[in-house]
């Protein structure tokens, strides 16, 4: 499967030689996202790498969906069924890897959730900064679908390099090769299976784990077990043991593996990285089956946290002191306590609770002493933590997505890109009076990035519009209006489906267009709203001076 015959230690980004404990916490470390359409099996997937982490000992209580709210994370729901220890933003358990090709390894596991479920909004993209790995998840029956395509660009244009796994294999679906013909046709990434499955969808027997030139090197036999709850059993076959058990399914997953090598499906470590290949994986997330191999290959393959350029354009190496970046604000997390989460992906050095970090944005000091490392529900405290792992830092007012903290050595990360929005709403205080707390919030959802906020003279401050990536922004706009500013709103949608960069010399000519209307974002960007795709064609054929220039979606 790998090259490396000690992944932690050999892997090809880390260098072998360094042995500093900030270096070796570092290397244990897999920081990964799983990237997936709504109903993919997200949910289900994430609660069975956590029964093969022995983080929970029983799966099933979240696996249907029923009672379950859009707005609550899944993640949420397994925590208030399970008791276990996950925040709705990571869940972080430790993992010794039994690799079918590699020595036993631990490693810490950091799953960060992708928000916006049933929705997108800019959260969604924001998690995909502070991975080093992202698990495509598809759907067997379906293959590739919209959220999925749109997070795969986002990896694609960081250049995170991305495991595919093809789930409900024990449902009737496609056929393996018309699954991998669909990735590299769509996406133009090649499919490199690290195992075959045997058996068609819909009769998962087991995997066929592929060696030089797709010849067998060893069958992992599944045993189904009660409702899926438990880890399934796996039993493992030479080829030519597998040949007699499964007869005609072993043939045919040799014979497809044969084909995929005569095709150059093949893994290779390099070209995984550089984002050009994906290694597959076969699974049924619900009834447990291949979900060991899945955490194993993030063990032997996904990066460990690596260095990051700065603003200045010098990366900052694992070994540097403390810094990290915010990736997400959330509020109201726990209606008990009504607070504000900034989380942060730390970058390099050691994180000890209590340390001063200075807060690259403002240059202020900024005390973690009091604002508690938050993991799972209890909001249990973390004494350390590592390059790649995730903490959460109670009512950290000032920090918003992007932002930067460090200590010693000052360093200021890239800002966090804004993605092009494609839902308006215009934002209104249901009563006059309260406008003072409007514009109060207004101003704080916008720092949070909660929405982009746009202002023109003709609309005037009290009715701001509000650009988001998903339409359910607005809904927690509001929601957060009401309980946390005590401000009643309502939103009503705009017309406009594009939005494009322009400038003062273009502004009054765009404004004399139909089904055009021109902004000033708070960050001084000047956009022009646009009803569709056919209006821009037509101005920009009619006025091809004017400035229309397309937002960057990811940067
Ligand atoms: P999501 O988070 O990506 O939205 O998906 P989720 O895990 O909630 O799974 C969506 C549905 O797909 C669920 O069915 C779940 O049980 C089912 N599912 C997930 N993984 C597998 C798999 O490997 N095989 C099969 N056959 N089904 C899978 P549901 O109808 O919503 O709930 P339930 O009543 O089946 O539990």
């Amino acid at each position: 499967m790998t090259e490396s015959s000690n992944p932690v230690s050999d892997h090809p980004l880390t260098s072998g030689d360094d042995r500093s404990g900030v270096a070796i916490q570092a290397r244990k470390r897999r920081t990964f996202a799983v990237i997936s359409h709504p109903d993919a099996g997200k949910s289900t997937l994430t609660e069975a790498l956590a029964l093969h982490a022995h983080v929970i000992s029983e799966a099933g209580a979240v696996h249907g969906k029923s009672g379950r709210k859009s707005t609550v994370s899944d993640w949420m729901e397994m925590e208030k069924a399970r008791g276990i220890s996950v925040s709705s933003t990571a869940l972080q358990f430790n993992y010794r890897s039994s690799g079918d090709n590699a020595a036993a390894t631990d490693c810490v596991i950091n799953l960060v959730d992708t928000p916006g479920h049933a929705d997108f909004s800019e959260d969604t993209y924001r998690v995909l900064t502070a991975v080093d790995c992202a698990v495509m998840l598809i759907d067997a029956a379906k293959g590739l679908e919209p959220q999925t395509l749109k997070l795969f660009q986002v990896c694609k244009h960081r250049g995170i390099p991305i495991i595919t796994v093809i789930n409900k294999w024990d449902r009737p679906g496609r056929s393996v090769l018309e699954l991998l013909d669909e990735i590299s046709e769509r996406i133009g990434m090649m499919p490199t299976p690290l195992y075959v499955p045997v058996g068609i969808s819909g009769d998962f027997k087991g995997i066929m784990r592929r060696g030089e030139g797709g010849e067998p090197e060893e069958y992992i036999k599944f045993t189904r077990t009660a409702g899926g709850a438990t880890i399934a059993p796996e039993s493992l076959h030479s080829p030519s043991e597998a040949a007699e058990l499964e007869d005609d399914d072993w043939v045919t997953a040799v014979e497809e593996s044969q084909l995929l090598s005569a095709m150059g499906q093949d893994h290779n470590t390099d070209s995984f990285l550089a984002g050009e290949t994906s290694p597959v994986l076969f699974a049924s997330a619900m009834l447990n089956f291949g979900v060991r191999q899945i955490l194993d290959t993030l063990v032997e393959l996904a990066p460990p946290p690596g260095p990051r350029a700065a603003v200045d354009g010098k990366p900052r190496t694992i070994n540097d002191p403390f810094s990290a970046v915010v990736f997400k604000v959330q509020a109201g997390m726990d209606t008990a306590h009504r607070d504000r989460i900034a989380f942060m992906r730390i970058v390099s050095g050691e994180f000890e609770r209590g340390m001063v970090v200075t807060h690259a944005q403002t240059g202020r000091p900024f005390t973690t002493k009091y604002a508690q490392t938050m993991f799972g529900r209890d909001r249990s405290t973390v004494e350390s933590a590592y390059p790649g792992d995730v903490v959460g830092l109670v009512n950290a007012t000032a920090l918003a997505p992007g932002h930067t903290l460090f200590t010693d050595k000052p360093v200021e990360y890239p800002p966090i890109p804004s993605f092009a929005p494609e839902h308006f709403a215009v934002l209104r205080a249901a009563s006059s009076s309260k406008y003072k707390q409007f514009r109060k919030a207004i101003d704080q959802l916008d720092s949070e990035g909660v929405v982009q906020v746009l202002r023109n003279d003709i609309r005037g401050d009290a009715s701001p519009v509000l650009a988001a990536v998903g339409p359910m922004q607005f809904e927690v706009v509001t929601a957060r209006m009401t309980t946390e500013f005590s401000v009643e709103t309502q939103f009503d949608r705009l017309p406009y489906t594009l939005a494009r960069r322009t400038d003062m010399e273009s502004a009054a000519e765009l404004s004399r267009q139909r089904g055009v209307e021109v902004f000033t974002r708070t960050d001084g960007v000047m956009l022009a709203l646009v009803s569709d795709k056919w209006r821009l064609q037509f101005i920009q054929k009619e006025h091809p001076t004017l400035t229309l220039e397309p937002l960057v979606a990811t940067a």
